[in-house]
């Protein structure tokens, strides 16, 4: 059923926010007139954004590290983040120090500089979203549920189109909240 629920949002990923205008039009006044504007609006966010360095996940979850043992936030608070350099080349000091991707860390690391990457998954901030990663977690909602199989993708793609309809599917069938004022503020 799952796995359907998100084949079915990658298939329909250009109608980004449609579903939400679907739902609610005779509701709510959106506040962008089409889609196309209110994604140019959140200037950060990018379907597949082209990245500092080609990190692969598919190389680091191959050597078994853990999703949280890099994204440390997502079980206790609402953001998940993204270790810095200083995290990477405690690795990186001894591994792979040939390789042309790993020499672009270690110049950032020396020049005491993060990565500076470019955000993939994000909302619109005229949407007033309000997102928690810790209660997804907390009650076993695995992480490809939101960003599909990360042990496929190099760096990070949308592979999974997180609209207002997709959130609410879940909550519904998960009997957690769909009060307007827990995703919005
Ligand atoms: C479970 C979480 C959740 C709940 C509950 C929820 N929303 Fe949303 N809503 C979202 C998300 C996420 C988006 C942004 C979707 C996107 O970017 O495609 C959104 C987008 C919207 C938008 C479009 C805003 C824009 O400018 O693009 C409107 C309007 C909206 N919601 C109204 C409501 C109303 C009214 C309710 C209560 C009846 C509600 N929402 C309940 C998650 C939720
Ligand atoms: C219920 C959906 C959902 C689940 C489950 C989920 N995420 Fe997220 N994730 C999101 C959303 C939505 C964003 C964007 C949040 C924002 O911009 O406010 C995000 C953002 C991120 C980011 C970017 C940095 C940040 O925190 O904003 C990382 C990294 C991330 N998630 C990793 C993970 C990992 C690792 C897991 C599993 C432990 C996970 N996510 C589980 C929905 C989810
Ligand atoms: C626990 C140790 C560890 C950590 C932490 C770690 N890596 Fe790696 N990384 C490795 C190993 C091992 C390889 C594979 C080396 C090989 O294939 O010879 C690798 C491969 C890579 C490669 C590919 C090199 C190539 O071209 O083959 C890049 C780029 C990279 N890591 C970047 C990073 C970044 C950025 C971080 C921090 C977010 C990070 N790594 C954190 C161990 C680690
Ligand atoms: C070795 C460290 C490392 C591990 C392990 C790792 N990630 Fe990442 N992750 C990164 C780095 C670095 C980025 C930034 C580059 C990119 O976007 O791919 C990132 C980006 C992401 C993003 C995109 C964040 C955004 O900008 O919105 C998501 C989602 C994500 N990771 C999920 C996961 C999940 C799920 C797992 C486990 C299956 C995982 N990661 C394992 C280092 C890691
Ligand atoms: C695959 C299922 C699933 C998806 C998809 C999902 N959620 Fe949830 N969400 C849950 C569950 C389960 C909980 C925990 C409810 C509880 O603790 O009682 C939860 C809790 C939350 C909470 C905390 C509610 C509280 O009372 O503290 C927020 C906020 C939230 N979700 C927002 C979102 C948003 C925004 C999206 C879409 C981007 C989303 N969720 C997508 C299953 C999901």
């Amino acid at each position: 059923m799952l796995l359907l629920a998100v084949l079915a949002t990658v298939l329909v990923r250009p109608g980004r926010g449609a579903a939400a205008r679907d739902v609610f039009t005779d509701v709510f006044t959106p506040e962008h007139a089409t889609v196309a504007e209110a994604v140019r609006d959140f200037v950060g966010w990018r379907p597949f954004p082209t990245q500092p360095i080609q990190f692969p996940h598919t190389t680091h979850l191959a050597r078994k590290l853990q999703c949280e043992g890099c994204h440390a936030g997502a079980a206790t608070g609402p953001v998940a983040g993204i270790p810095d350099t200083k995290f990477c080349m405690s690795c990186h000091q001894l591994f792979a120090t040939d390789k042309p991707e790993v020499r672009k860390l270690a110049a950032y690391f020396s020049r005491g500089e993060d990565v500076p990457w470019q955000r993939v998954y994000g909302f619109s901030p005229s949407a007033h979203v309000k997102f928690n990663h810790a209660p997804h977690v907390r009650a076993g909602v695995q992480c490809s549920a939101c960003h599909g199989d990360l042990t496929r993708q190099t760096v990070a793609v949308r592979s999974v189109n997180l609209t207002m309809g997709y959130c609410l599917a879940c909550h519904r069938s998960r009997k957690a909240s769909i009060d307007c004022t827990t995703c919005h503020f």
